[in-house]
């Protein structure tokens, strides 16, 4: 296995269309639809970074800006922020688009956490991931500061062990 991968090695797109069973009463896609997809699309592109099997540790917040209606095309892309030992920081971005009007938008954005585990569910180290372009320069630089935040709010950090955090609130 490689010691370090470029960001755009694991880069995931997934489409798909919105169908009458995918919902809500509205006629719009049901969130816990997408939040299924950005799951899954993320997790493939931890899968592709690491070349292993990965869970999901935990999503940021997902605000639902625009609704997304039936027939609409859903594009998700998944991208590596950073990855640390085992764990490894997904952004995807959410886009909807109205094919036959040419309207195309951005509907949402989230971060998603992986850990690479073996066959018996142990974490295991994955790869450095190496950004290029300034857009995955600026997500990699604040990875460190968004995953101490979520580790404080799991419980798993103390608030005094998070540096970045420190700095920002002056704690
Ligand atoms: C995620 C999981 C593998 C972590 O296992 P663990 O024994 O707690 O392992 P560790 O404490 O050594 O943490 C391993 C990594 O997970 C990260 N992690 C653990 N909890 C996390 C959380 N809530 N958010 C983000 N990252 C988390 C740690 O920061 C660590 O990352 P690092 O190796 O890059 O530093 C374990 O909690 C698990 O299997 N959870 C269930 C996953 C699952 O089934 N998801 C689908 C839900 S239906």
């Amino acid at each position: 296995m490689p010691k370090s991968k470029k960001v755009n090695e694991s880069i995931t797109i997934m489409t798909e269309m919105v169908m009458p069973n995918d919902t809500n009463t509205l006629g719009n896609l049901m969130g816990g639809n997408l939040m299924r997809m950005m799951d899954v699309v993320g997790a493939i592109c931890a899968q592709k970074h690491s070349n292993r099997i990965v869970v999901t540790a935990s999503v940021d917040n997902v605000s639902f800006v625009n609704p997304i209606p039936l027939g609409n095309v859903v594009t998700l892309e998944a991208k590596i922020t950073r990855s640390f030992t085992s764990s490894m920081e997904v952004v995807v971005t959410v886009f909807s688009e109205n094919i036959p009007a040419g309207i195309r938008m951005n509907t949402n954005q989230a971060f998603l956490t992986f850990v690479a585990v073996d066959q018996s569910g142990r974490p295991i180290e994955v790869p450095v991931s190496v950004p290029e372009t300034p857009e995955e320069v600026n997500f990699y630089e604040g990875a460190l500061r968004r995953r101490q935040l979520r580790l404080v709010l799991a419980g798993r950090m103390k608030p005094e062990e998070a540096t970045e955090l420190k700095a920002i609130f002056g704690m």
